[in-house]
């Protein structure tokens, strides 16, 4: 459904009212192109103090597209990075402010800033601090900073893992997502062709004859992913037109079914395996808890959550997925935040966190398989399209780039974290929110 109020505020008199009456601006986001892939502009890179890694994150930088330049020959920057991995007191923090109060007027519409921490240290409470006030530093920033522009905090433990989430970040596929921490590990990424990620792997999606699952399987396939689109039988129909449009395989399949990790194993063995696994099939099926009868509980903490145990224990145990391979499961900020009338829905999202944060450890020493989940905000989908107008436009308004985030901005936070450069990124909830202001 098309976003009235957004296309509104573009016209003048739209803008004059709108701002006379004190009402969220949005601006229209610029997501990737074939024609426009990179944010075009110029790139600022700051450091706060003596910094171990500015060589290499200067090498990194340079290879984005992006061109560098000084803080004082800065325009209209697209991009700022502040290093502030070597912050260890809290004095430090003056140059944080130092570095950035005097650009961050400048940066472009829809640019970025993202800003580099180190892991905070369980031992040192002085360094502690000032990394972890990064944080509310950065969550902050990203809700003044409006016209598309987004903040982010990366923590990393060493540059090349860094390449991967800083080209993400830096590029117009992380549009809808802001205000997030993102903490980094320090696994060697893989070697990569940045154009097409995924070449040369196979990929199966769960939920993808329509909505996020679709969008998802599109941009995998254009990444060069085989792409095996599954879903339940009744949507047969649709499943095949979307695994005939990406060149994909179809396999109609009740995810709830207990033999269906098997049943996906056997379906990619011909092809060698299984590299990349995202669990997005879901289901709502709302009511208060006292109005909840079992047949509401049951389906979606099945759908929703066991199942996504269940297969992913089979096709890990089974070798099907290969290493270097990645799961990425389907989260909710419903699952943060909790929702009046989503005790369940709530439960199964909240259940997928905790699934990830415990496995990923496990499954990188024991499988070297990365595991993540995306959690979605306000999405614009044929299911929210559904919710009555006054919830659907503050769902909308209510995240810091004011408008929902479309399918296509799930499917490029998902797609990034399956890439084998991604490695450093595992146990990792990534909201692509664009910070809303449930669950902050
Ligand atoms: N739309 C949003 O705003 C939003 C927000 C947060 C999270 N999410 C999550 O994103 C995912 C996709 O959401 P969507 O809006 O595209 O939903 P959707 O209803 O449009 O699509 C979900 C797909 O999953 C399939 N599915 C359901 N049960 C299945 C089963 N047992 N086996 C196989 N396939 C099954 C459905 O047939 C459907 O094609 C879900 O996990 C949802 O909870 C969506």
């Amino acid at each position: 459904m098309a976003d009235r109020y957004l296309n509104f505020t573009g016209t003048a008199p739209g803008r004059f009212l709108t701002r006379r009456l004190g009402l969220p601006q949005p601006a229209p986001l610029r997501r990737w192109s074939a024609e426009h892939p990179t944010l075009e502009g110029e790139l600022l890179h700051l450091t706060a103090g003596d910094s171990i890694h500015t060589p290499a994150l200067a090498e990194i930088l340079a290879r984005t597209g992006l061109k560098e330049v000084t803080a004082t020959d800065a325009r209209r920057p697209a991009a700022v990075v502040l290093d502030a991995t070597a912050l260890s007191d809290t004095p430090g923090l003056a140059q944080v402010h130092a570095a950035l109060h005097p650009v961050v007027r400048q940066v472009a519409d829809n640019g970025r800033i993202v800003v580099i921490g180190a892991p905070v240290s369980p031992s040192d409470h002085h360094q502690a601090a000032a990394q972890q006030a990064l944080e509310g530093f950065v969550r902050s920033l990203g809700k003044e900073l409006g016209k598309g522009r987004t903040a982010t905090l990366i923590r990393i433990r060493s540059a090349s893992a860094a390449e991967s989430p800083l080209r993400f970040l830096l590029s117009p596929r992380s549009a809808y997502v802001s205000g997030q921490v993102i903490e980094i590990g320090d696994a060697e990424p893989a070697p990569c062709d940045w154009d097409r990620p995924l070449a040369g792997r196979t990929a199966l999606v769960t939920g993808a004859a329509r909505g996020i699952g679709e969008a998802v399987a599109e941009v995998l396939a254009r990444d060069g992913a085989h792409v095996v689109v599954l879903d339940v039988p009744s949507a047969q129909g649709e499943l095949v037109r979307v695994a005939d449009r990406l060149g994909g395989t179809a396999l109609p399949l009740d995810i709830t079914k207990d033999d269906a990790g098997e049943r996906i194993a056997a379906a990619v063995s011909a092809g060698g395996g299984l590299d990349v696994l995202i669990h997005n099939a879901g289901i709502t099926r709302d009511r208060k808890l006292a109005n909840m009868a079992a047949d509401r509980w049951d389906p979606v903490l099945d759908v929703n959550l066991t199942s996504v145990l269940r297969t992913t224990d089979a096709l890990l145990s089974s070798g099907t997925l290969k290493r270097g391979g990645s799961v990425v499961a389907t989260a909710s900020i419903a699952g943060i935040a909790g929702n009046v009338g989503q005790t369940n829905y709530a439960a199964s999202k909240a259940g997928i966190i905790g699934l990830v944060r415990a496995l990923a450890p496990r499954a990188f020493a024991e499988y070297g398989v990365t595991v993540n989940a995306v959690a979605p905000g306000f999405i614009e989908t044929k299911m929210t399209a559904a919710v009555p107008l006054l919830i659907r436009e503050a769902g909308r308004r209510m995240n810091s780039l004011a408008q929902g985030g479309l399918p296509v901005d799930v499917a490029e936070t998902t797609a990034w974290l399956c890439g084998g450069a991604s490695g450093g990124v595992n146990g990792q909830v990534i909201r692509v929110c664009g910070q809303s202001l449930l669950g902050a």
